[in-house]
């Protein structure tokens, strides 16, 4: 396993491109078990995450090409198989997108369940919900869910997927990738808004799917009888983007954020301007400024502290719970205390610990984190549990103080393409070794 080794204090400098997103392209990949001939996406990230999808669809029977240049291309010409094995599933719980194609498709899906989550229990019943409404009987069976469409195929219907905690993304994935299959109209209420699932949208479009409502909470679906093939390059990462934006901001550095989209990060870029923090905007970059009157960049001079500014996580355009680690590691530095209330996913607070292995002062409270910002935190070996925690110690480590050990950085590999080496580029002391 590797690590990152870190020396903080280094003010960042220059500029970073952003991948395609991951939470787009592992359903976009998913989405090419609807078609007999070739989906083609030129910006696949080169992520573990993504290996993962490859595999599994291998083992579904597609073909997928990676393409030196990022490409992949899946071809899922058939004979599919229609078994999803826990090996595979277990890594990954995007691995769950292949259930609405292979039923809408195959008209029988066996995908297994993809079990707990390091920040608490991620049910499904929203996916299987919309399933059973479009016709599926659906059950599961020795931790496989069994889902089988009645004969004929499925059909289009009214479905409500709302979750007690709002919109889901992956269900809305699920569900509208059946429906395009089925007969007649579907109109999904609550559907997720977030950019991934418009893209996808998109992609379906592209393929051949009749989909109104793109973008809204209420999606109509008229069913085909075939998608075909289709190039779709999905959105970028805002996730990563906004993540690249704390280091700037953390480290005091002028970090230009090119190709993405700053309209899908409004929340976050609000928040930064409420904690004071210069940036500059354009079409499809964002750059944090030197705060006024700091020495020059490599002087190593830690910037003025962020105002403390509160977070709530939402669902989009909210703020993306996939920053709120990020975010906290940040408001580890501010002249005073935030408070962090994370009501997507209550438990996805694995950070706070080792946070507090650098210095940090957090305290958590049922859904709510307390954080005393403090002048300076001090390096230290810590442990990533999950991918954007991983990102979190990253962050912290390069504005603290001295040398900082990021072990099991494997979980970064799984959502951050060549995490150090874009770093490096921004003029961080960076390395990384086996453990
Ligand atoms: N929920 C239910 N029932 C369901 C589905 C979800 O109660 O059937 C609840 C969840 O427990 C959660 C909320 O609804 O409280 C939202 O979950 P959602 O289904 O939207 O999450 P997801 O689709 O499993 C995707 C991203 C996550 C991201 C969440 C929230 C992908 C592959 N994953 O997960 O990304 O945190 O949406 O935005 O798109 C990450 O990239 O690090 C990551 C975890």
């Amino acid at each position: 396993m590797d690590k990152l080794v870190i020396e903080g204090g280094a003010r960042l400098d220059g500029a970073v491109g952003i991948c395609g997103a991951k939470n787009s392209v592992l359903p976009v990949m998913a989405a090419a078990l609807l078609a007999e001939q070739p989906l083609r996406i030129p910006n696949a990230p080169q992520l573990h995450d993504v290996g993962t999808m490859a595999v599994l669809l291998r083992e579904l029977g597609a073909s997928v090409e990676r393409y030196a240049d990022g490409g992949v291309e899946i071809c899922a010409e058939g004979p599919l198989s229609d078994k999803a094995p826990w090996e595979t599933v277990r890594k990954m719980r995007a691995s769950i997108c292949v259930l609405g194609p292979l039923l809408a498709r195959q008209g029988r899906a066996d995908v297994s369940l993809p079990g707990g989550c390091v920040f608490g229990v991620r049910p499904i019943d929203v996916h299987l919900k919309g399933f059973e409404a479009l016709g599926a009987k659906v059950r599961v069976e020795h931790g496989f869910i069994v889902a089988e469409a009645p004969k004929g195929g499925l059909r289009g219907a009214e479905v409500f997927l709302g979750t007690a905690f709002g919109s889901s993304v992956t269900g809305t994935a699920n569900v509208l990738m059946a429906a395009v299959l089925a007969q007649g109209r579907t109109v999904i209420h609550y559907a997720a808004c977030e950019p991934e699932v418009e893209d996808l949208c998109r992609c379906l479009v592209a393929m051949g799917a009749k989909i109104d409502g793109i973008g809204s909470p209420m999606l109509t679906i008229d069913g085909v009888a075939k998608l075909g093939g289709a190039t779709h390059a999905v959105i970028p990462d805002r996730i990563e983007a906004g993540t690249y934006l704390s280091a700037g901001a953390m480290t005091g550095g002028r970090v230009r954020v090119t190709g993405m989209r700053p309209v899908h990060l409004s929340a976050y870029l609000d928040r930064m301007r409420e904690a004071g923090v210069p940036f500059e905007c354009g079409a499809d970059w964002v750059e944090t400024q030197p705060y006024a009157g700091t020495a020059p960049a490599g002087a190593g001079a830690f910037p003025p502290r962020p105002r403390p500014t509160d977070v709530t996580t939402q669902t989009y355009p909210g703020f993306p719970t996939d920053l709120q680690a990020q975010w906290m590691a940040q408001m580890c530095f501010a002249d005073g205390v935030s408070v962090i209330n994370e009501v997507i996913y209550p438990d996805r607070y694995m950070h706070v610990a080792e946070l507090a292995r650098l210095g940090a002062q957090v305290r958590r409270q049922g859904t709510t984190a307390i954080v005393q910002g403090k002048p300076s935190l001090s390096g230290a070996k810590v442990m990533a549990s999950d991918l954007r925690a991983s990102a979190a110690l990253v962050l912290a480590g390069l504005a603290a103080q001295g040398k900082t050990e990021v072990y099991r950085v494997y979980h970064s590999d799984r959502g951050y393409e060549k995490i150090e080496q874009r770093l490096i580029g921004l003029g961080a002391k960076i390395t990384r070794t086996k453990e």
